[in-house]
């Protein structure tokens, strides 16, 4: 049986040659800083939520609870309201993922992008000025907005800006930004923790990604699919002369593309329809597993709560500061190796490797906890013991940073045909979203009563999507967008919902 690997196609012929030109490099960069304001805001809450000052104003009670920690160490930041601050940006999120993609089919990918920019800048600004509660929340909304829009049009841009053969390095950049930002704010949430107002910085000052990201946005030329969907032949051949290169055979590529998007709209279909029809079942089942469990691996749950994490575990409140960083220093570093590799030994490789890691290493920290703290966890946990769970943390952030990370925004974005990629990218952010919302709003209080077992529920989870990702996951490495249909025509399991569209060449 062929579970999934070792797929080389160019079935249709269309390599377009595999190029990789100075501009598509810029312009990758500058579009994949989209995945600053997401990162940014990831790696700020986190450590706001630790502030005094920010605490006494604005939630009192998890103070006043705070000061009599001292029976037990999950409890401490157990406070609904507190958690519903970080998670209403994940609803708003949700909704502007979903908007996005009509919306990106009458403006474009890279108009999405900046709307969403600015819409995050507005965000931010009320949050740094924030005097109350309800600011807060609008703020957090608003920002929600900003990062559904840019989150879904970034990384399908990405991808169709990308030569096939160096698709998933160009795609990593996202994540990457993703991870730097989660650092930058992690690093700033340190600078000014001790500052009264050190909350308004770190709140306002996620204007300056947001203006960074909204400026590159404006100088890039939108993707050549995009531009063709939207009518724009003689933009889309400039667009591609630029970034593919002048001697390379844009002609062609550019035939296929015109000829994709007439086939669609004589078609005439609605995408949300669409993509429910049985032939696509394996995309709409790929646009949500994936999304899911990349959240299900906890990721955000050791990212939103490093810092309270590691001190009701023990470290103080600086270390706890530093030991977030270093956390997300280390998954910056390895989300390049993904860069790397990933066209090289492929997707399946890294998610079941990555997998495999994060498994060992939740399933360690689990039994450290469990052992140190006791069962109840009562017991206060050393120093030393803290720093061992730190280090079984970042050897599960390395992993997550060279697979489920990267890979669970690449593989949304290149498995569907055109008609429906904004769609199917679209619901894989919204699911994304609002798994991330359901665990934000639940994990304190699972940490509270489960302690150390909420440790091994995700790695029950992640032992669950290793073994999907083995049987059901297709390669998708170096598969040009337009015949990445083969892929599904070849598995052992999906082959059997496919339609076979070999017989003209190329789906659409
Ligand atoms: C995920 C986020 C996560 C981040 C961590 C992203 O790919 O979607 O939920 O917080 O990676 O770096």
């Amino acid at each position: 049986m062929a579970v999934g690997g070792g797929f080389a196609v160019d079935g249709a012929g269309n390599t377009y040659g595999g190029r990789i030109t100075p501009a598509a490099v810029i312009t990758c960069i500058v579009a994949a800083s989209g995945g600053l304001i997401f990162g940014y805001d990831i790696g700020i809450s986190g450590g706001v939520t630790t502030m005094r000052p920010f605490l006494q104003k604005f939630f009192p009670s998890v103070l006043r609870k705070a000061a009599d920690a001292k029976t037990n160490v999950y409890c401490v930041y157990d406070s609904q309201i507190l958690t519903s601050f970080t998670s209403s940006l994940y609803i708003a999120g949700l909704v502007a993922s979903l908007l996005a993609s009509r919306l990106t089919a009458a403006l474009g990918r890279k108009n999405i992008m900046v709307i969403g920019g600015t819409i995050f800048f507005v965000g931010a600004a009320i949050n740094g000025g924030a005097e109350n509660v309800a600011m807060l929340i609008l703020g957090r909304i608003l920002l929600g907005l900003g990062v559904g829009f840019t989150n879904q049009a970034t990384p399908i841009y990405l991808s169709e800006i990308a030569p096939s053969k160096w698709r998933g390095a160009f795609n990593t950049g996202f994540q990457f930004f993703i991870g730097m930002g989660v650092v930058v704010a992690n690093c700033l949430n340190f600078g000014v923790a001790k500052m009264s107002y050190g909350w308004r910085l770190s709140l306002g000052l996620a204007m300056v990604p947001a203006a960074i990201m909204t400026l590159g946005a404006l100088l890039i030329n939108d993707s050549p699919s995009s531009l063709v969907e939207r009518g724009k032949i003689d933009r889309a051949r400039k667009s591609l002369a630029k970034i593919r290169g002048n001697d390379s055979n844009i002609e062609d590529e550019l035939a296929n593309l015109v000829k994709s998007s007439e086939k669609t709209k004589a078609m005439n279909n609605e995408p949300f329809v669409t993509i429910f029809e049985r032939q696509y079942r394996p995309h709409l089942v790929m646009a949500i597993a994936i999304p899911f469990f990349q959240q299900v691996t906890g990721i955000n749950i050791i990212a939103f709560y490093a810092p309270v994490l590691f001190q009701s575990v023990g470290l103080g409140n600086d270390s706890s500061l530093i030991a977030a960083i270093i956390l997300g220093l280390v998954n910056l570093g390895s989300i390049l190796v993904s860069t790397g590799i990933v066209d090289r030994f492929g997707r399946r490789f890294l998610f079941l490797q990555g997998g495999t890691q994060m498994f060992l290493c939740l399933v360690s920290v689990a039994c450290m906890l469990a052992i140190v703290t006791g069962v109840d966890g009562t017991k206060h946990i050393s120093q030393g013991k803290a720093i061992l769970v730190l280090v079984f943390m970042c050897i599960y952030a390395a992993g997550f940073g060279w697979s489920w990370g990267p890979l669970s925004w690449l593989i949304p974005s290149e498995i569907f045909p055109m008609k429906i990629r904004s769609a199917g990218q679209s619901i894989s952010v919204a699911v994304n979203f609002a798994t991330t919302f359901v665990l934000s709003q639940t994990f304190l209080s699972m940490l509270c009563k489960f302690k150390f077992g909420a440790f091994l529920f995700y790695a029950g989870w992640i032992a669950i999507m290793t073994v999907f990702i083995f049987f059901l996951l297709p390669e998708t490495k170096g598969v040009p967008l337009d015949s990445m249909y083969q892929v599904w025509e070849q598995h052992w399991y999906w082959r059997r919902f496919v339609k076979n569209q070999s017989y003209n060449g190329q789906n659409i």
